[in-house]
């Protein structure tokens, strides 16, 4: 299986994702960073890794559907069969989810269906809500939307900052991204309607 991972920003869930592979711990192979924001940090993480980039800026394209043209020429070059979404801050056409139907996962650092969007962790965190957590879903045509293969969930303690906030739900995405990779690796993901069933063993 090759996986490519999507991202736009500083890059800690694709160096999660790649630590897993690299070590092992996922049998797949991370076979491309597909990256719209030549400023990204998560350049030079692929880089120093080895990994190959396809940064694909969106303003080179008269259109949206160029754009997406291009980028699924860069996933048929490098035969992808998984997308990993991960702080890609791009809404993917109607079109392209239904090419890559079920292929197409990601991260978002709240329980979806609540606080969806750019700024999940504040808003949560303003909202004055008691708990907060991690999804990993597949993505369906929706923002942050789509069947949910893990999630987990934090308590927001009376200490706590925004900041400190921020870096458990780090933590925990590093930890539950490559788990939720695994689980589909090894094909013990079965859809039934919207819910994901996890195969036991
Ligand atoms: C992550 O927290 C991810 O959950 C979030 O972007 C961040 C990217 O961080 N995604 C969304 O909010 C999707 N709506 P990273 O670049 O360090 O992996």
């Amino acid at each position: 299986m090759n996986l490519a991972v999507f991202a736009s920003g500083r890059g800690s869930n694709f160096l999660a994702i790649a630590k897993a592979v690299k070590s092992g711990k996922i049998k797949i192979s991370l076979a491309l960073l597909v990256c719209d924001n030549p400023g990204a940090p998560v350049l030079d993480k692929a880089k120093r890794l080895g990994i190959k980039v396809a940064l694909v800026k969106r303003q080179d394209f008269v259109s949206k559907k160029d754009f997406e043209t291009r980028i699924i020429q860069h996933l048929k070059e490098n035969k992808i069969n998984l997308i990993a979404m991960a702080g890609f801050m791009r809404m993917l056409s109607i079109d392209f989810v239904r090419a890559y139907r079920n292929r197409i996962i990601n991260i978002h650092p709240s329980l979806l269906p609540s606080f969806k969007g750019g700024h999940a962790i504040k808003d949560a965190f303003f909202y004055g809500a008691k708990v907060a957590g991690v999804t990993v879903h597949f993505v369906d045509e929706e923002m942050d939307h789509g069947p949910i293969i893990l999630q987990s969930v934090i308590e927001i303690k009376e200490k706590d900052t925004l900041d400190s906030l921020e870096k458990k739900i780090h933590k925990i995405e590093h930890k539950l991204y490559p788990q939720a990779i695994k689980l589909i690796v090894q094909r013990k993901l079965k859809l039934v309607g919207r819910s994901v069933r996890i195969k036991a063993g």
